[in-house]
Protein backbone atom coordinates (compact mmCIF):
# COMPACT_ATOMS: atom_id res chain seq x y z
CA UNK A 1 0.00 0.00 0.00
CA UNK A 2 2.87 2.79 0.68
CA UNK A 3 5.03 3.80 -1.79
CA UNK A 4 8.26 2.77 -0.54
CA UNK A 5 10.45 1.33 -2.74
CA UNK A 6 9.44 -2.79 -2.32
CA UNK A 7 12.06 -5.57 -1.32
CA UNK A 8 12.79 -7.96 -3.87
CA UNK A 9 12.26 -10.77 -1.07
CA UNK A 10 9.68 -9.99 1.63
CA UNK A 11 10.76 -11.16 5.10
CA UNK A 12 8.04 -12.73 6.93
CA UNK A 13 6.20 -10.37 9.09
CA UNK A 14 7.83 -10.06 13.00
CA UNK A 15 5.48 -11.34 16.04
CA UNK A 16 5.11 -8.69 18.36
CA UNK A 17 3.69 -9.53 22.37
CA UNK A 18 2.48 -6.28 23.85
CA UNK A 19 2.39 -5.19 27.46
CA UNK A 20 0.17 -2.69 28.97
CA UNK A 21 0.40 -1.46 32.38
CA UNK A 22 -2.15 0.71 34.28
CA UNK A 23 -0.68 2.81 36.90
CA UNK A 24 -3.02 3.80 39.39
CA UNK A 25 -4.19 7.54 39.67
CA UNK A 26 -2.00 8.37 36.69
CA UNK A 27 -3.91 10.42 33.83
CA UNK A 28 -5.35 7.96 31.45
CA UNK A 29 -7.80 9.30 28.31
CA UNK A 30 -8.58 5.77 27.12
CA UNK A 31 -8.75 2.56 29.02
CA UNK A 32 -5.91 0.05 29.20
CA UNK A 33 -8.09 -2.28 27.06
CA UNK A 34 -8.68 0.69 24.44
CA UNK A 35 -5.24 1.70 24.81
CA UNK A 36 -3.87 -1.94 23.78
CA UNK A 37 -6.04 -2.13 21.04
CA UNK A 38 -5.01 1.51 19.59
CA UNK A 39 -0.90 -0.07 20.09
CA UNK A 40 -1.94 -3.22 17.94
CA UNK A 41 -3.16 -1.07 15.55
CA UNK A 42 -0.31 1.01 15.52
CA UNK A 43 1.56 -2.45 15.56
CA UNK A 44 0.16 -3.78 12.45
CA UNK A 45 0.56 0.13 10.49
CA UNK A 46 4.47 -1.35 11.68
CA UNK A 47 4.12 -4.37 9.97
CA UNK A 48 4.29 -7.01 12.64
CA UNK A 49 1.89 -9.08 13.81
CA UNK A 50 0.56 -9.66 17.56
CA UNK A 51 0.18 -12.72 18.73
CA UNK A 52 -0.45 -11.93 22.34
CA UNK A 53 -1.05 -9.50 25.12
CA UNK A 54 -0.98 -8.98 28.58
CA UNK A 55 -1.66 -6.43 31.20
CA UNK A 56 -1.09 -5.51 34.04
CA UNK A 57 -2.87 -3.00 37.01
CA UNK A 58 -0.61 -1.63 39.36
CA UNK A 59 0.32 1.30 42.08
CA UNK A 60 3.41 2.08 40.53
CA UNK A 61 5.80 1.31 38.02
CA UNK A 62 7.90 -1.65 39.04
CA UNK A 63 11.66 0.04 39.48
CA UNK A 64 13.39 -2.72 37.24
CA UNK A 65 11.12 -3.72 35.35
CA UNK A 66 8.09 -1.69 35.33
CA UNK A 67 6.07 -4.43 35.37
CA UNK A 68 6.18 -6.98 38.74
CA UNK A 69 9.25 -10.04 38.78
CA UNK A 70 5.41 -12.33 38.50
CA UNK A 71 4.72 -10.47 35.50
CA UNK A 72 8.09 -10.95 33.86
CA UNK A 73 7.93 -14.82 34.54
CA UNK A 74 4.62 -14.86 33.02
CA UNK A 75 5.58 -12.75 29.54
CA UNK A 76 8.85 -14.82 29.51
CA UNK A 77 6.42 -18.05 29.23
CA UNK A 78 3.84 -16.67 26.88
CA UNK A 79 6.46 -15.16 25.11
CA UNK A 80 8.10 -18.55 24.52
CA UNK A 81 4.83 -20.39 23.64
CA UNK A 82 3.60 -17.97 20.75
CA UNK A 83 7.27 -17.58 19.36
CA UNK A 84 7.66 -13.61 20.21
CA UNK A 85 10.61 -11.85 18.25
CA UNK A 86 9.72 -8.43 20.35
CA UNK A 87 7.93 -7.20 23.62
CA UNK A 88 6.16 -3.79 22.57
CA UNK A 89 5.03 -2.03 25.81
CA UNK A 90 2.23 0.52 25.62
CA UNK A 91 4.09 2.88 27.71
CA UNK A 92 7.31 4.88 27.38
CA UNK A 93 9.97 2.81 29.69
CA UNK A 94 13.02 4.25 30.71
CA UNK A 95 16.29 3.11 29.22
CA UNK A 96 16.96 0.95 32.28
CA UNK A 97 13.39 -0.19 32.35
CA UNK A 98 13.70 -1.20 28.67
CA UNK A 99 17.38 -2.62 29.19
CA UNK A 100 16.43 -4.98 32.96
CA UNK A 101 13.41 -6.43 30.64
CA UNK A 102 15.89 -7.19 27.81
CA UNK A 103 17.88 -9.01 30.12
CA UNK A 104 14.99 -10.47 31.40
CA UNK A 105 13.45 -11.95 28.74
CA UNK A 106 16.45 -12.10 26.48
CA UNK A 107 13.95 -10.43 23.68
CA UNK A 108 13.67 -6.94 22.13
CA UNK A 109 11.99 -4.63 23.94
CA UNK A 110 10.87 -1.64 22.89
CA UNK A 111 7.64 0.66 23.68
CA UNK A 112 5.11 2.94 22.17
CA UNK A 113 7.40 5.55 21.26
CA UNK A 114 9.40 3.56 19.41
CA UNK A 115 7.28 1.81 17.47
CA UNK A 116 5.68 5.45 16.36
CA UNK A 117 8.95 6.64 15.48
CA UNK A 118 9.61 3.50 12.88
CA UNK A 119 5.84 4.26 11.36
CA UNK A 120 6.93 7.64 11.07
CA UNK A 121 10.60 6.23 9.47
CA UNK A 122 8.54 3.99 7.22
CA UNK A 123 5.78 6.93 6.43
CA UNK A 124 8.38 10.25 5.88
CA UNK A 125 8.53 10.77 1.90
CA UNK A 126 10.51 15.02 2.34
CA UNK A 127 13.89 15.25 3.11
CA UNK A 128 12.48 17.30 5.95
CA UNK A 129 10.05 15.06 7.19
CA UNK A 130 13.07 12.17 7.19
CA UNK A 131 15.12 14.63 8.94
CA UNK A 132 13.05 15.11 11.60
CA UNK A 133 12.36 11.50 11.91
CA UNK A 134 16.02 10.41 12.27
CA UNK A 135 16.54 13.53 14.60
CA UNK A 136 13.94 12.05 16.98
CA UNK A 137 15.32 8.46 16.73
CA UNK A 138 18.56 9.53 17.58
CA UNK A 139 17.63 11.25 20.45
CA UNK A 140 15.35 8.80 21.47
CA UNK A 141 18.18 6.07 21.32
CA UNK A 142 20.99 7.64 22.29
CA UNK A 143 20.16 7.01 26.05
CA UNK A 144 19.24 3.75 25.07
CA UNK A 145 22.48 2.62 23.68
CA UNK A 146 24.10 -0.92 23.84
CA UNK A 147 26.00 -1.29 20.77
CA UNK A 148 26.90 1.05 17.66
CA UNK A 149 24.79 1.47 13.91
CA UNK A 150 26.55 0.93 10.96
CA UNK A 151 23.78 3.20 9.65
CA UNK A 152 26.09 5.83 10.86
CA UNK A 153 28.51 4.97 8.22
CA UNK A 154 26.64 4.55 5.62
CA UNK A 155 24.80 8.40 6.32
CA UNK A 156 27.84 10.23 7.15
CA UNK A 157 28.72 13.07 4.65
CA UNK A 158 25.01 13.28 4.86
CA UNK A 159 23.46 10.60 1.81
CA UNK A 160 20.24 10.26 1.77
CA UNK A 161 19.08 7.15 4.27
CA UNK A 162 15.77 6.74 4.77
CA UNK A 163 15.35 8.27 8.04
CA UNK A 164 16.35 5.44 10.12
CA UNK A 165 13.38 3.01 8.60
CA UNK A 166 14.11 -0.70 9.18
CA UNK A 167 12.86 -1.52 6.01
CA UNK A 168 9.44 -2.75 6.56
CA UNK A 169 10.34 -5.11 9.40
CA UNK A 170 10.30 -2.52 11.45
CA UNK A 171 11.80 -2.13 15.30
CA UNK A 172 15.14 -2.10 14.78
CA UNK A 173 16.17 1.34 15.14
CA UNK A 174 18.83 3.01 12.51
CA UNK A 175 20.63 -1.02 12.08
CA UNK A 176 22.20 -2.44 15.32
CA UNK A 177 24.93 -4.43 14.34
CA UNK A 178 27.86 -3.24 15.19
CA UNK A 179 29.60 -4.21 18.95
CA UNK A 180 30.86 -0.72 19.88
CA UNK A 181 29.17 2.27 20.85
CA UNK A 182 30.02 5.55 19.29
CA UNK A 183 28.06 7.82 20.83
CA UNK A 184 30.14 10.77 19.82
CA UNK A 185 29.26 9.79 16.11
CA UNK A 186 25.55 10.03 17.19
CA UNK A 187 25.99 13.30 18.65
CA UNK A 188 27.93 14.76 15.86
CA UNK A 189 25.29 13.29 13.13
CA UNK A 190 22.69 14.74 15.53
CA UNK A 191 24.28 18.32 15.57
CA UNK A 192 24.72 17.50 11.90
CA UNK A 193 20.71 16.99 11.05
CA UNK A 194 19.64 20.03 13.52
CA UNK A 195 21.74 22.67 11.24
CA UNK A 196 20.28 21.20 8.00
CA UNK A 197 16.80 21.35 10.14
CA UNK A 198 17.62 24.86 10.44
CA UNK A 199 18.15 25.59 6.74
CA UNK A 200 14.50 24.12 5.99
CA UNK A 201 12.93 26.19 8.52
CA UNK A 202 14.41 29.11 7.73
CA UNK A 203 13.51 28.26 4.06
CA UNK A 204 9.73 27.38 5.87
CA UNK A 205 9.73 30.56 6.92
CA UNK A 206 10.66 32.72 3.94
CA UNK A 207 7.54 30.38 2.54
CA UNK A 208 5.41 31.28 4.91
CA UNK A 209 5.87 34.83 5.46
CA UNK A 210 5.74 34.92 1.56
CA UNK A 211 2.20 32.86 2.02
CA UNK A 212 1.16 35.82 4.75
CA UNK A 213 2.10 38.19 2.33
CA UNK A 214 -0.79 36.81 -0.36
CA UNK A 215 -3.08 37.14 2.59
CA UNK A 216 -4.81 33.98 1.53
CA UNK A 217 -5.95 32.48 4.57
CA UNK A 218 -4.42 29.19 6.02
CA UNK A 219 -6.73 25.92 7.75
CA UNK A 220 -4.60 23.53 9.54
CA UNK A 221 -6.02 20.28 9.48
CA UNK A 222 -5.65 18.92 12.91
CA UNK A 223 -6.96 15.86 14.07
CA UNK A 224 -5.90 12.13 15.63
CA UNK A 225 -4.45 9.65 13.32
CA UNK A 226 -6.50 7.44 10.57
CA UNK A 227 -9.98 10.50 11.44
CA UNK A 228 -9.79 11.06 7.81
CA UNK A 229 -7.91 13.97 7.37
CA UNK A 230 -6.39 13.17 3.70
CA UNK A 231 -9.57 12.14 2.28
CA UNK A 232 -11.67 15.24 3.42
CA UNK A 233 -8.63 17.58 1.68
CA UNK A 234 -8.37 15.10 -1.43
CA UNK A 235 -12.42 15.78 -1.58
CA UNK A 236 -12.07 19.12 -1.22
CA UNK A 237 -9.23 19.97 -3.12
CA UNK A 238 -9.74 17.45 -5.44
CA UNK A 239 -6.15 16.29 -5.03
CA UNK A 240 -4.55 12.85 -4.86
CA UNK A 241 -2.67 12.58 -0.80
CA UNK A 242 -1.89 9.26 -0.22
CA UNK A 243 -4.67 8.66 2.24
CA UNK A 244 -4.98 4.47 4.01
CA UNK A 245 -6.23 2.92 6.87
CA UNK A 246 -3.20 3.01 8.73
CA UNK A 247 -2.11 5.10 11.38
CA UNK A 248 0.19 8.19 10.19
CA UNK A 249 -0.15 7.47 6.71
CA UNK A 250 0.47 11.43 6.20
CA UNK A 251 3.52 13.11 7.74
CA UNK A 252 4.34 15.46 5.86
CA UNK A 253 2.38 18.77 5.69
CA UNK A 254 0.75 19.20 1.83
CA UNK A 255 -0.72 22.26 1.07
CA UNK A 256 -3.63 22.77 -1.30
CA UNK A 257 -5.23 26.02 -2.56
CA UNK A 258 -9.05 25.81 -2.47
CA UNK A 259 -11.69 28.46 -3.85
CA UNK A 260 -14.62 28.75 -1.53
CA UNK A 261 -16.62 31.20 -3.22
CA UNK A 262 -16.25 33.67 -5.96
CA UNK A 263 -12.92 35.31 -4.88
CA UNK A 264 -12.57 33.72 -1.37
CA UNK A 265 -9.99 31.46 -1.33
CA UNK A 266 -7.70 29.36 1.31
CA UNK A 267 -4.65 27.32 1.67
CA UNK A 268 -5.70 24.07 3.40
CA UNK A 269 -2.71 22.23 5.15
CA UNK A 270 -3.02 18.50 5.89
CA UNK A 271 -0.88 17.84 8.86
CA UNK A 272 0.97 14.91 11.01
CA UNK A 273 -1.84 12.97 13.08
CA UNK A 274 -1.90 13.11 16.72
CA UNK A 275 -2.52 10.31 19.07
CA UNK A 276 -2.92 9.73 22.77
CA UNK A 277 0.73 9.38 25.27
CA UNK A 278 2.43 11.19 22.11
CA UNK A 279 6.00 11.90 24.34
CA UNK A 280 6.76 15.54 24.40
CA UNK A 281 10.08 15.03 22.86
CA UNK A 282 8.66 14.09 19.65
CA UNK A 283 6.16 16.76 19.78
CA UNK A 284 9.86 18.93 19.85
CA UNK A 285 11.07 16.91 16.68
CA UNK A 286 8.23 17.73 14.80
CA UNK A 287 8.60 21.70 15.85
CA UNK A 288 8.60 22.73 12.34
CA UNK A 289 5.92 20.90 10.95
CA UNK A 290 3.43 21.67 14.07
CA UNK A 291 4.60 25.35 13.43
CA UNK A 292 2.25 25.00 10.50
CA UNK A 293 -0.49 24.94 12.55
CA UNK A 294 0.67 27.26 15.49
CA UNK A 295 0.59 29.92 12.33
CA UNK A 296 -2.40 29.14 11.45
CA UNK A 297 -5.65 31.27 10.89
CA UNK A 298 -8.11 28.66 11.37
CA UNK A 299 -7.75 24.94 12.96
CA UNK A 300 -10.06 22.18 11.13
CA UNK A 301 -10.66 19.20 13.65
CA UNK A 302 -11.32 15.93 12.13
CA UNK A 303 -13.02 14.05 14.32
CA UNK A 304 -14.07 10.45 13.61
CA UNK A 305 -17.15 10.39 14.87
CA UNK A 306 -17.79 6.83 14.83
CA UNK A 307 -15.53 5.47 16.43
CA UNK A 308 -16.06 4.28 19.67
CA UNK A 309 -13.42 6.50 21.93
CA UNK A 310 -14.16 9.71 19.46
CA UNK A 311 -14.94 12.16 22.46
CA UNK A 312 -11.26 10.91 24.12
CA UNK A 313 -9.53 11.06 20.40
CA UNK A 314 -11.14 14.92 20.41
CA UNK A 315 -9.95 15.42 23.63
CA UNK A 316 -6.44 14.34 23.33
CA UNK A 317 -6.00 16.43 19.99
CA UNK A 318 -7.21 19.45 22.34
CA UNK A 319 -4.41 18.90 24.74
CA UNK A 320 -1.51 18.24 21.65
CA UNK A 321 -2.96 21.47 20.75
CA UNK A 322 -2.79 23.07 24.25
CA UNK A 323 1.16 21.85 23.97
CA UNK A 324 1.90 23.47 21.19
CA UNK A 325 0.53 26.56 22.19
CA UNK A 326 -2.21 26.78 19.41
CA UNK A 327 -5.00 26.64 21.44
CA UNK A 328 -5.94 30.40 21.00
CA UNK A 329 -6.19 29.99 17.44
CA UNK A 330 -10.13 29.62 16.32
CA UNK A 331 -11.63 26.22 15.63
CA UNK A 332 -14.50 24.04 13.32
CA UNK A 333 -15.12 20.93 13.89
CA UNK A 334 -16.23 18.00 11.33
CA UNK A 335 -17.78 15.50 12.74
CA UNK A 336 -16.08 12.75 10.01
CA UNK A 337 -17.41 9.07 8.69
CA UNK A 338 -20.97 10.03 9.77
CA UNK A 339 -21.84 7.46 6.87
CA UNK A 340 -20.72 4.87 9.29
CA UNK A 341 -22.90 5.94 12.11
CA UNK A 342 -26.16 3.90 12.36
CA UNK A 343 -27.96 6.41 14.28
CA UNK A 344 -27.50 10.06 12.07
CA UNK A 345 -29.90 11.50 14.84
CA UNK A 346 -26.96 10.15 17.41
CA UNK A 347 -24.92 13.01 15.27
CA UNK A 348 -26.99 15.36 15.27
CA UNK A 349 -27.31 14.88 18.96
CA UNK A 350 -23.52 15.36 19.41
CA UNK A 351 -23.01 18.07 17.06
CA UNK A 352 -24.91 20.17 19.64
CA UNK A 353 -21.71 19.40 22.19
CA UNK A 354 -19.86 21.54 19.45
CA UNK A 355 -20.09 25.14 18.72
CA UNK A 356 -19.06 25.64 15.20
CA UNK A 357 -19.54 21.96 13.66
CA UNK A 358 -20.70 20.09 10.69
CA UNK A 359 -21.28 16.40 10.01
CA UNK A 360 -19.90 14.71 7.53
CA UNK A 361 -18.66 11.67 5.37
CA UNK A 362 -15.37 12.71 3.46
CA UNK A 363 -15.96 9.62 1.67
CA UNK A 364 -19.05 10.39 -0.09
CA UNK A 365 -19.27 13.89 -0.01
CA UNK A 366 -22.21 14.60 2.49
CA UNK A 367 -21.82 17.68 4.41
CA UNK A 368 -18.86 18.47 2.81
CA UNK A 369 -20.55 22.00 1.21
CA UNK A 370 -21.51 23.41 4.74
CA UNK A 371 -18.14 22.34 6.00
CA UNK A 372 -16.94 24.74 3.35
CA UNK A 373 -19.60 27.44 4.35
CA UNK A 374 -18.51 26.85 7.52
CA UNK A 375 -15.14 27.78 7.19
CA UNK A 376 -15.82 30.62 4.94
CA UNK A 377 -18.13 32.35 7.05
CA UNK A 378 -15.76 31.78 9.81
CA UNK A 379 -12.70 33.54 7.93
CA UNK A 380 -14.24 36.20 6.08
CA UNK A 381 -17.58 37.08 8.00
CA UNK A 382 -16.48 36.07 11.87
CA UNK A 383 -14.75 38.65 14.01
CA UNK A 384 -12.21 37.15 16.55
CA UNK A 385 -11.53 39.02 19.65
CA UNK A 386 -7.94 39.93 19.38
CA UNK A 387 -4.82 41.55 22.09
CA UNK A 388 -1.75 42.64 20.96
CA UNK A 389 1.02 44.83 21.55
CA UNK A 390 2.29 46.35 18.36
CA UNK A 391 5.76 48.72 17.67
CA UNK A 392 4.91 51.59 16.01
CA UNK A 393 7.45 50.45 13.36
CA UNK A 394 4.77 47.67 12.66
CA UNK A 395 2.51 50.94 11.03
CA UNK A 396 0.98 47.52 8.40
CA UNK A 397 -0.40 46.45 10.73
CA UNK A 398 -1.40 48.79 13.06
CA UNK A 399 -3.49 50.47 10.23
CA UNK A 400 -4.87 46.66 9.10
CA UNK A 401 -6.42 46.67 12.10
CA UNK A 402 -7.87 49.99 11.93
CA UNK A 403 -8.95 49.32 8.62
CA UNK A 404 -10.33 46.02 8.33
CA UNK A 405 -10.84 45.22 12.27
CA UNK A 406 -13.17 46.56 14.72
CA UNK A 407 -10.90 48.51 17.63
CA UNK A 408 -12.16 48.41 20.87
CA UNK A 409 -9.59 50.22 22.80
CA UNK A 410 -5.89 51.63 22.56
CA UNK A 411 -3.19 52.41 24.62
CA UNK A 412 0.03 54.24 23.97
CA UNK A 413 3.27 52.72 25.77
CA UNK A 414 7.13 53.62 24.88
CA UNK A 415 7.72 52.47 21.31
CA UNK A 416 4.46 51.11 20.81
CA UNK A 417 1.04 50.66 21.55
CA UNK A 418 -1.37 47.96 22.81
CA UNK A 419 -4.76 47.28 20.81
CA UNK A 420 -7.82 45.04 21.92
CA UNK A 421 -10.54 44.40 19.63
CA UNK A 422 -11.59 42.08 16.89
CA UNK A 423 -10.57 41.45 13.39
CA UNK A 424 -12.22 39.04 10.91
CA UNK A 425 -10.43 35.41 11.57
CA UNK A 426 -8.37 35.01 8.25
CA UNK A 427 -6.11 38.39 9.16
CA UNK A 428 -4.93 36.73 12.62
CA UNK A 429 -1.98 34.60 11.96
CA UNK A 430 -0.11 38.20 10.36
CA UNK A 431 -0.52 39.14 14.45
CA UNK A 432 0.44 35.85 16.23
CA UNK A 433 3.68 36.88 16.92
CA UNK A 434 2.60 40.45 18.64
CA UNK A 435 -0.26 38.42 20.53
CA UNK A 436 -0.23 39.95 23.88
CA UNK A 437 -0.59 36.60 25.14
CA UNK A 438 2.99 35.87 23.93
CA UNK A 439 4.31 38.76 24.72
CA UNK A 440 2.82 38.89 28.65
CA UNK A 441 4.99 35.43 28.87
CA UNK A 442 8.27 37.52 28.53
CA UNK A 443 9.42 39.94 31.12
CA UNK A 444 8.93 43.83 31.03
CA UNK A 445 12.25 44.26 30.32
CA UNK A 446 12.31 42.12 27.21
CA UNK A 447 9.54 43.81 25.69
CA UNK A 448 11.23 47.38 26.16
CA UNK A 449 13.86 46.05 24.90
CA UNK A 450 11.90 44.88 21.53
CA UNK A 451 10.22 48.06 21.36
CA UNK A 452 13.37 50.03 21.67
CA UNK A 453 15.18 47.92 18.95
CA UNK A 454 12.08 48.00 16.86
CA UNK A 455 12.75 52.04 17.46
CA UNK A 456 15.39 51.81 15.68
CA UNK A 457 15.05 49.42 12.77
P1 LIG B 1 -3.30 10.00 9.38
O1 LIG B 1 -2.44 10.06 8.19
O2 LIG B 1 -3.09 8.80 10.23
O3 LIG B 1 -3.30 11.25 10.20
O4 LIG B 1 -4.82 9.74 8.86
P2 LIG B 1 -5.88 10.74 8.21
O5 LIG B 1 -6.60 11.48 9.28
O6 LIG B 1 -5.24 11.53 7.13
O7 LIG B 1 -6.93 9.68 7.61
P3 LIG B 1 -7.11 9.19 6.11
O8 LIG B 1 -7.68 10.27 5.27
O9 LIG B 1 -5.85 8.53 5.68
O10 LIG B 1 -8.28 8.14 6.31
C1 LIG B 1 -8.17 7.01 7.15
C2 LIG B 1 -9.14 5.94 6.69
O11 LIG B 1 -10.49 6.37 6.93
C3 LIG B 1 -9.07 5.61 5.19
O12 LIG B 1 -9.25 4.22 5.03
C4 LIG B 1 -10.24 6.38 4.60
O13 LIG B 1 -10.76 5.78 3.42
C5 LIG B 1 -11.26 6.29 5.73
N1 LIG B 1 -12.23 7.40 5.73
C6 LIG B 1 -11.94 8.72 5.68
N2 LIG B 1 -13.07 9.45 5.68
C7 LIG B 1 -14.09 8.58 5.72
C8 LIG B 1 -15.52 8.72 5.74
O14 LIG B 1 -16.11 9.81 5.71
N3 LIG B 1 -16.26 7.58 5.80
C9 LIG B 1 -15.69 6.34 5.83
N4 LIG B 1 -16.49 5.28 5.89
N5 LIG B 1 -14.35 6.17 5.79
C10 LIG B 1 -13.56 7.27 5.75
Amino acid sequence: MSKRIPHSTTPPRERAFLVGAEIRGAKQLLTLEDSLAELALLADTAGVDVVGELTQRLDHPHGVTYIGPGKVEELKALAEETLTDVVIFDDELSPRHQRELEKALNLRVIDRTALILDIFAQHARTSDGMLQVELAQYEYNLPRLTRAWTHLERQAGGGGGRAGSTGGVGLRGPGETQLEVDKRAIRKRITHIKSELEKVEAHRMRYRAQRKRSRIPTVAFVGYTNAGKSTLLNRIAKSEIYAADQLFATLDPTTRKVQLSGNEQALFTDTVGFIQKLPTALIAAFHATLEEIAEADLLLHVVDISHPNALNQYQAVQETLKEIDADHIPMVTALNKSDLLRDPEGAREVLKEFPKAAAISAKDGTGVKELLNLLREELYESYSPIHVRLPYQQGALISLFHELGQVERVEHERGGMVMHGRIPGRLLAQFTPWHAKHIESKKETEIEENFMEEDHV
